[in-house]
């Protein structure tokens, strides 16, 4: 048995799609770019969706198209993937990292604490906005957050990188802050064979804003209104994106059910496996569980085929990255607590339920003498 943490979904039509784009000679931002665009404002339920190079160019674009600069303060959670806070850096900003609830999201009380006192850094003049993260494709507590946003005049970029799909109350995740990011990156839950991004928003002076930024600063061909990047999208990925998209509330709900199973097949063993709040329907982008013999039992189950991950092992707060550039980080228990005991076990949409009970099996082998 060999059993991968991702799989890319590959079929026939996507492939003559992709000969299809090659053939019709337009390649950067064309027709199916505005397609796939167009398509996946609709299936979020935002006004306007703007592809970029990447998830992590998406953020970048937001936060400067928002003016986010030198002397604000962005808060954000330390349990992310690390292009969550590089952006915040690209643009002068300072990141201050919050620590998570159960969900491994956004602890709502921390970030409350962090408001009511002065300044964290004395370069920061301001906290501007807060960039919510929908880790493993469970959405964060998006009253709280907004309604901490409304109190204290923040902004919510919401980071959907890890969620597409996730709906929050009936919402889907980036249709509740000024804009949500989106990754394309091909072990998310919707790929495009490569690197991909996408900015959702209603706001039409952000899309717009983004919309230039991302393309030289332009609207017409040679006329350039702001100094801009290189942060475009292709036509082919674009083709393969909305194939994908086509197919992401099946590939949801195949990935709830492996979560169902392991969940059914993990029971009564001493790991610690996902529990969604009722008002969340998640899509598991990350099947995460925690155990104290995380290292011995990774090894386990890689000698059996089973590929696993730790998203992720060094918490933002602590990465090097950032110590030397801030100095020391103040202390994030329950991150810190539990970057030590988190395994990924494999999940994609094809992934089979007889692949799955061997992991289970797996694993309950693993403690049987250990119990
Ligand atoms: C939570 C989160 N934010 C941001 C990103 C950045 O996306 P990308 O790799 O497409 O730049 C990723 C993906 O790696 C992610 O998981």
């Amino acid at each position: 048995m060999n059993i991968p943490l991702s799989k890319v979904y590959v079929d026939q039509e996507i492939k003559d799609r992709v000969w299809e784009v090659i053939d019709s000679g337009q390649y950067i931002l064309g027709s199916q770019s505005k397609g796939f665009e167009k398509e996946f404002a609709q299936f979020i339920g935002t006004k306007h969706a703007v592809l970029t190079s990447s998830g992590t160019s998406a953020i970048f674009l937001c936060l400067k198209a928002l003016g986010v600069g030198m002397g604000d303060g962005v808060l954000v959670p330390s349990l992310t993937a690390f292009p969550t806070v590089e952006p915040i850096f690209h643009v002068g900003a300072c990141p201050i990292f919050v620590d998570i609830e159960d969900t491994f999201t956004m602890d709502q009380k921390h970030i409350e604490e962090i408001l009511k006192k002065p300044s964290p850094r004395p370069e920061i003049k301001k906290i501007k906005g807060m960039i919510p993260v929908h880790l493993y494709g469970h959405p964060v507590d998006m009253d709280a957050i907004l309604d901490l946003a409304n109190r204290y005049g923040l902004f919510v970029l919401e980071d959907c990188c890890q969620a597409h799909g996730a709906r929050y109350k009936e919402k889907r995740v980036g249709s509740m802050g000024i804009a949500g990011c989106f990754s394309f990156y091909p072990s998310k839950n919707l790929t495009v064979f490569g690197d991909g991004g996408m900015v959702v928003t209603d706001d039409e002076a952000l899309a717009r804003k983004c919309r230039m930024l991302r393309d030289h600063g332009r609207e017409e061909k040679y006329k350039h209104e702001l100094v801009g990047y290189n942060l475009r999208f292709n036509e082919i990925q674009a083709a393969v994106g909305r194939i994908q998209l086509s197919k992401l509330e099946a590939f949801n709900e195949a990935r709830r059910n492996i979560a169902h199973w392991y969940e059914e097949g993990l029971q009564g063993l001493p790991v610690i496996t996902p529990k969604p709040r009722d008002w969340a329907d998640p899509v598991f982008h990350l099947y995460v569980i925690q155990t104290e013999k995380r290292e011995e039992l990774t090894a386990f189950l890689k000698e059996r085929g089973i590929q696993t991950g730790i998203h992720y092992p060094i918490p933002n707060h602590r990465q090097p990255a950032v110590e030397k550039a801030l100095g020391p980080q103040p202390k994030l228990e329950r991150t810190e607590e539990v970057v030590g005991k988190i395994l990924s076990l494999p999940i994609y949409p094809e992934l089979e339920r007889e692949k799955v009970d061997y992991v289970c099996a797996t694993i309950k082998e693993f403690f049987k003498d250990k119990l």
